[in-house]
């Protein structure tokens, strides 16, 4: 198994983890969703003040993994309704399929299981099937199916998806 450095992602770094999201979506999305809705959910998501904000927040995480020098991945998660949330995880085009994602899922899932929260949860577009093959590989299985209106005429087709930790 490689090994790959995983470190929290420092408010300089922003504009650099917006970048690589803006890489990774474009790679992942298309096809699944519209490039307006794309664009529209990148600059929901990644805008770097509210990035930048959310690095100050407790209950809030964002690591990122590096291949040498080189920032290939990051994951975020968060403490949400009172369950810990994965709430992105994005590998860079060029570096996928050689176990960085399986590293921060094992990378953020330790933390979880040491505050003590039972599970890990998620949503995945029902249409993203990579990303549901790696999960299932991580553990997770499908508690249920959502839709929700996140504005602009756009909806979210999403499976929860969660990893109980025994
Ligand atoms: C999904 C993602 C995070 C997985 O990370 P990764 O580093 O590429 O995956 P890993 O190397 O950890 O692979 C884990 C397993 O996932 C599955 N998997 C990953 N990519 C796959 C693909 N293209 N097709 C089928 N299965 C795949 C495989 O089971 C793989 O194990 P294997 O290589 O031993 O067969 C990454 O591919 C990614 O960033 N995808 C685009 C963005 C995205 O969809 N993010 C999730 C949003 S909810």
């Amino acid at each position: 198994m490689p090994e790959f450095d995983i470190r929290p992602v420092t408010p300089p770094e922003v504009p650099a983890i917006a970048a690589l999201a803006r890489e990774s979506w474009q790679a992942a999305y298309i096809g699944i969703i519209t490039q307006a809705q794309i664009d529209f959910m990148l600059a929901q998501r990644y805008d770097h003040q509210r990035l930048r904000a959310d690095l100050e927040v407790p209950d809030k995480w964002l690591d990122q993994a590096f291949d040498g020098e080189r920032r290939v991945g990051f994951a975020a998660c968060e403490i949400c309704k009172g369950e810990y949330k994965l709430d992105k995880l994005y590998i860079h085009p060029d570096f996928q399929r050689q176990g960085i994602g399986s590293a921060l899922v094992a990378h953020v899932t330790a933390r979880a299981r040491k505050l003590g929260y039972p599970c890990a949860i998620l949503a995945v577009n029902k249409q993203n099937a990579q990303a549901i093959a790696a999960y299932r590989k991580y553990g997770f299985t499908v508690r249920e199916a959502v839709t929700n209106d996140i504005g602009n005429g756009f909806i979210m087709d999403d499976y929860i998806m969660e990893r109980l930790f025994s």
